[in-house]
Formats: structure tokens, C-alpha cells, sequence
């Protein structure tokens, strides 16, 4: 019997594609994939610790599986991601039941550990970061239609929040030719599109000169043939460039979509924060991509009850997000990570005001991103066709280049292809249409 697999994923895209990456390593190894944690023979908890709800709840699935090991002594249970990477030795000797700790930089070492579990060896713990990213191209990624493509990982930047540099270390970039050839590999196993991933894909390659830039980068990857659309997240505002801006109007298969993070509206946020852009500088970004490309959606990422946000800052946060008019938010309450410098600053917004001002600040979104939904109503948009809609098996789900998750009435022959959809209704979080024959 064929031994299965379960990981479980908390946080990031970064983190889906890392676990992509061990389902892939765990098949090299005779695995197969579950959705089901209870007929799992492996169990990876892939945790994620840039913000403390996501890790509180990793801490309490490592917690019962404590429990469920117990009654199943066989099990082999794991944990990955960026709390192993930081609590590494901390977290088996916390969690008895854990078998090893594997941090992000050391994903490749996931078959060694299975074959020192299968010699009975447990407590394993492998931490640490590679020099430079490793190659991604795996057979599983064979019929992915939307591939991540990792072209960068770490951070420099150690923005005063932030936990990221410190679990994910400084920035390292793969080679340009390296990349070029894995795109090329998966355009010829059947990938439509790619999403280039990197915590800061912006400063890719920064410090070679002899690499090319960001921007050389997309040419070359918008010339290669058979490929449809090519995404990038996450972008530094501070990083990004007017000739960045030129390349979505310019690279016709870039997407016309930007993930920007602005974090806060307030200057004085900001410059706390060490975020090394100023709301004027932020806003004149975006009225300049709206200008070159008038259809680009825009999203971003924010915070609430920064240490030392008074009203004011707040009603500034709330003030960009009107002159903005995202077209989806995701926002969060600032929890203290220890480790930052922001950590040893008194958390002193009280918990109520940060869930107010969040209700606040996602209420006032969802009717934006309603609006920018709806404005969308007659149009016909290209979709690339992922497979059936949740909710109904007649359905078929896409998604636009601007992002949005389109169902439609349809067969599943579509998968796959780039299809024309005339909008019927903008929805809060997805659009309906039809498709055009
Ligand atoms: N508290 C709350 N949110 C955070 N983020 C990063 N660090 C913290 C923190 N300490 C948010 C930022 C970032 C997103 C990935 O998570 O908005 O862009
Ligand atoms: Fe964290 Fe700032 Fe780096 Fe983003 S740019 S990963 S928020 S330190």
C-alpha cells in the first residue's frame, strides 16, 4: 500500500510553493498526497511566523497531534516552515511526539531525514539557509497550469515589524539563465502561467552586475513562446521603479495586476516602520501605474495598531485606501514577533482598538473591492481556465488577468484554455459571467 501524505500550510504563497515543493520530494520517495490527516503515514505542519495568529495555530495542531500519536506510534509527524527554522531544537523538545524540525532553506534535505527515520533515528533538526535559492522544477509540476517559479528568496530590507530576514535570511537570487530554463521546461510540460516569487523580487539580482536586472528578466521570460501570462509577488513600493511601471504596459504577457504593500498611511507609521517610503511618494507610484496602465488592479497589504498609532495615523491608512480604491486588501493587527526591533517597543494599542480599527478598515475595503467588482459588469475578460467552480460541478472556475476568480456555466474540455467571459455580476469576492462563443 502506497504510504501517504499530509502538510498542512500556514502563511504565504512562498509557503504553498514550499509545500508543493516537499509533496514533490515526498512522491520521489514513494509518497502519495492526502487531503486527510487521519490516513496520513506523514504529517508536515508548514508553519508560518510573520504574524502570531498563524503561529498560535501551528502551535495547537502540533499540539494534538501530540495526542493523535499516541494512538498511532507509526506516524511520523514534522514540522517546517519558519517557526521551525527559528524554534527549531525548542520545538521537540516542547512537542515530544515531533519527529523533525526542517527549515525553510533546507527543504532539499527532506528525503535524508526520511531515510534516517526509516534507520529509527527521531529529533531530527535541520535549520539553517542554502547560499542560493535551489532549482524548482519538479515532474509534479507537470500538468500545473499556474506554476511559482521561486526567482529570489530572503530579505535585506528589516523593516522594523517584520520577522522575515531574520527566518528567511538576506536576499539571494537564482541565476537568470536558471530560471529562463525551468520556464521553458514547464511552458513544455503544459504551464499557461507563471508567478514569480521572491520576497522582494524587485531588488532581484541587485548586487551582480553581471546578472540581469528585474526587468531584463521579464523581457526575456515574456519572450518565451507557448507561455500566456507571467505574475510577480511581492513587490518593496520603495523598489519599485518607473521602469517597472513601463513593463506592464510594454511585456504583453505581464499581467495586469500589482501586488503593492503599503503597510500604513501615516509618514510617521511609515518611517517607524523603516519602510523607507513616504505616503506621497507611495500615492504617486500608484497614480502613475493607473496612468501608464488604467486597467491594472492593484492590491496590497496593511496593518492596524502599529506601536504608536494614534487616530489620525489610522484615518490616514483609511484615506489611502479611498484614493487607492484597491481592488483587494489584505489586512492584519500588528502583533510584536521577538527578534524585530519593533518587538522592544511598547505594544500599546489595546486589543479592542486594533480590532476595531480593523473591522473598520475591512468593512470600507469589501465595499471598494464590491464597486471595482461591479465596474467590471459587461465587460469580456480573458480567463484562463483552472477547473470546476466550487460550488457547482456545471460550473468551471478561471481567473482574469487582473486576478479575479471568474465561474461561469461551461465544461470541464475548457481546462486549460484562455477563454473569453462576458461579466454578468460583480460579487464581493468573485465575479459571474459567460462565456463567449
Ligand atoms: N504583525 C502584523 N502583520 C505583519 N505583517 C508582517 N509582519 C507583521 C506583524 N509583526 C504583515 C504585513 C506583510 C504581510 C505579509 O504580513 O502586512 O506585508
Ligand atoms: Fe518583511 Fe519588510 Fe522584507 Fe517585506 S520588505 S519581507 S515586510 S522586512
Amino acid at each position: 500500500m502506497k504510504r501517504l501524505a499530509y502538510i498542512k500550510t500556514f502563511g504565504c504563497q512562498m509557503n504553498e510553493h514550499d509545500s508543493e515543493r516537499m509533496l514533490a520530494l515526498l512522491e520521489g520517495c514513494g509518497y502519495g498526497g492526502t487531503q486527510r490527516w487521519e490516513e496520513a503515514h506523514l504529517i508536515v505542519v508548514n508553519t508560518c511566523a510573520v504574524r502570531e495568529k498563524p503561529e498560535r495555530k501551528a502551535y495547537s495542531i502540533l499540539g494534538r497531534l501530540e495526542s493523535f500519536k499516541h494512538k498511532n506510534p507509526g506516524l511520523i509527524v514534522g514540522v517546517a516552515g519558519c517557526v521551525a527554522q527559528q524554534e527549531g531544537e525548542r520545538l521537540l523538545a516542547r512537542f515530544p511526539s515531533l519527529d523533525f524540525a526542517l527549515g525553510p532553506g533546507k527543504i532539499y534535505h527532506l528525503p535524508e531525514i526520511l531515510r534516517e527515520m526509516e534507520r529509527g533515528r527521531r529529533g531530527l533538526c535541520e535549520v539553517g539557509f542554502a547560499d542560493r535559492p535551489s532549482k524548482d522544477c519538479f515532474l509534479s509540476h507537470a500538468k500545473r497550469l499556474r506554476a511559482y517559479v521561486t526567482i529570489m528568496e530572503g530579505c535585506d530590507n528589516f523593516c522594523s515589524y517584520c520577522i522575515v530576514p531574520y527566518v528567511r535570511g538576506r536576499e539571494r537570487s537564482r541565476p537568470g539563465s536558471e530560471i529562463l530554463t525551468e520556464i521553458e521546461a514547464l511552458v513544455q510540460m503544459g504551464t499557461k502561467e507563471v508567478i514569480l516569487l521572491g520576497q522582494n523580487v524587485n531588488s532581484y539580482a541587485r548586487s551582480n552586475p553581471h546578472e540581469l536586472t528585474f526587468r531584463q528578466l521579464l523581457s526575456k521570460i515574456n519572450e518565451i513562446q507557448g507561455l500566456e501570462r507571467i505574475r510577480f509577488i511581492t513587490s518593496h513600493p520603495k523598489d519599485f521603479t518607473e521602469e517597472l511601471i513601463e513593463a506592464f504596459a510594454r511585456l504583453e504577457r505581464l499581467c495586469e495586476h500589482i501586488h503593492l504593500p503599503f503597510q500604513a498611511g501615516s509618514n510617521a507609521v511609515l518611517e517607524r516602520m523603516s519602510r523607507g517610503y513616504t505616503r506621497e511618494e507611495y500615492l504617486a507610484k500608484t497614480r502613475k501605474m493607473r496612468d501608464v496602465v488604467p486597467k491594472i488592479s492593484i492590491t496590497a497589504d496593511a496593518m492596524v495598531g502599529f506601536p504608536g498609532e494614534r487616530e489620525e495615523d489610522f484615518a490616514q491608512t483609511l484615506d489611502v485606501l479611498r484614493e487607492v480604491e484597491y481592488d483587494g486588501l489584505f489586512s492584519f493587527k500588528y502583533s510584536p514577533r521577538r527578534g524585530t526591533r519593533a518587538a522592544c517597543w511598547e505594544d500599546d494599542v489595546p486589543p479592542e482598538v486594533k480590532k476595531r480599527r480593523l473591522e473598520f478598515l475591512q468593512e470600507f475595503q469589501r465595499g471598494i473591492t464590491l464597486k471595482k467588482n461591479k465596474e467590471l459588469e459587461g465587460e469580456v475578460l480573458e480567463v484562463l481556465v483552472e477547473g470546476c467552480s466550487k460550488n457547482s460541478h456545471r460550473e468551471m472556475m478561471g481567473r482574469t488577468r487582473c486576478n479575479r476568480i471568474v465561474n461561469f456555466p461551461g465544461g470541464s474540455e475548457l481546462v486549460g484554455e484562455l477563454v473569453g467571459v462576458q461579466i454578468r455580476e460583480g460579487l464581493p469576492n468573485s465575479l459571474r459571467g459567460e462565456l463567449c462563443r
